[in-house]
């Protein structure tokens, strides 16, 4: 095969050692690599066989499909998985050794009816983000279900968790709020005979910003990948480990008053060189940061001019030396003068997860750092 001319470069390395430095911020909890949606982007299958050689006890996905393809590729350690509506393959997932997330008594009788034997299972408790888990009454039919199904040998509790709305917000109310109502969650069912299993409730944020949520276990996904959670976490060293590039197709010197791309969004206020990028939203490339993002080329950085398309994107790199085939960074550690996914995050209005995770189409994605 052709050199790629598109490449998400993956430094497993990178991740390795941010899980290193993740780890170090909880030192007294098992560590989950979230590694749901294709790594965020970074590619399922070879992210987690690093973070397994980087000791995350745990790997956590949203589908059961996500936990077979793990699973498909050689992965044998504790998996949770969360996310399934019913009609979900249930005894696929007790074949897989693949722990469950029960978010209501109807899915926790779900999950059991597929099961032969006795099954652990973990408990989701909705404390306060309103998405999945079970809140209210409907956590109380959870904790008697458990009961009922412990008590006839057919379940073992593995874990009972939650997830913060506002853990990026060091501050907001609602961080206390949701851990009081994981507390009594916890209390509710060790008064009817259950013991929780593993507690867990932080994400990337709690992890780095709130010790008094990190319980047994964290569920480590944004920082893993060395992207910010948010604006007020202090990253600690961790590094983008994905640098998205790509060889330029086309270099040319255009006059003053050149327009570029479709709208002619931008022109050319001087002579200059066009560097003709072949990644666009087919790509997964935001086109929302058409006329903002910037990109890096030797060594500095250029600007996106104009709109994004579907295969391409041109960046305005001056008077800078450039020729067919140089490298263009759209972003990366910066390293070479390119932005941050986070940065190209802000360009689009959106945040780092939606770059990262977006990128798809004709990406080849290679690694670094394999063992
Ligand atoms: C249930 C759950 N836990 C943990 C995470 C990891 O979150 P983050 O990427 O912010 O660390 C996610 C991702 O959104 C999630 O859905």
């Amino acid at each position: 095969m052709s050199a790629p001319q598109a490449e998400a470069v993956v430094d497993l390395d990178v991740y390795r050692a941010n899980l290193a430095i993740l780890r170090e911020a909880a030192p007294t909890a098992r560590q989950m690599a979230v590694v749901k949606a294709d790594a965020y982007g970074h590619g399922l299958v070879p992210v987690a066989r690093a973070a397994r050689e980087a000791g995350a006890e745990w790997l956590g996905v949203a589908t059961l499909d996500e936990a077979l393809a793990l699973r498909a590729g050689g992965d044998t350690g504790p998996v949770l998985c969360w996310l399934n509506a019913p009609g979900a393959d249930y005894r696929a997932a007790h074949a897989a050794g693949v722990e469950l997330t029960a978010s209501s008594a109807e899915q926790l009788d779900e999950i059991l009816a597929a099961a032969d034997l006795r099954v652990r299972v973990q408990l989701k408790v909705d404390t306060g983000l309103s998405r999945n888990g079970a809140r209210g009454p409907q956590w109380d039919a959870l904790v008697d279900a458990a009961a009922r199904e412990q008590a006839s040998g057919r379940l073992e509790v593995g874990g009972t968790w939650s997830h913060l709305a506002c853990a990026d917000e060091p501050d907001h109310p609602a961080n206390d709020a949701q851990q009081r109502v994981f507390e009594a969650a916890i209390a509710q069912l060790r008064a009817v005979g259950v013991e929780p299993g593993l507690r867990h409730l932080a994400n990337s944020a709690a992890t780095l910003l709130r010790p008094q949520a990190h319980y047994d276990l964290v569920r480590v996904g944004i920082a893993s990948y060395g992207l910010t959670p948010g604006p007020a976490v202090d990253l600690r060293g961790l590094r983008p480990a994905m640098t998205l590039q790509a060889r330029a197709a086309a270099v040319k010197r255009v006059p003053a008053g050149s327009g570029v791309s479709y709208g002619h969004t931008y022109v050319t206020e001087r002579e200059t060189t066009l560097v003709d990028v072949p990644l666009g939203y087919g790509e997964g490339v935001l086109r929302t940061a058409s006329g903002r993002a910037e990109a890096g080329f030797a060594g500095r950085r250029v600007p996106v001019a104009g709109r994004i398309c579907m295969d391409q994107l041109v960046v305005d790199v001056g008077d800078l030396p450039a020729e067919r085939g140089d490298v263009v960074r759209l972003f990366g550690p910066g390293d070479h003068g390119e932005p941050t996914a986070d940065e190209w995050g802000s360009a689009a209005g959106t945040i780092g997860y939606e770059v990262v995770t977006r990128l798809g189409g004709r990406v080849v994605r290679t690694y670094r750092g394999e063992r």
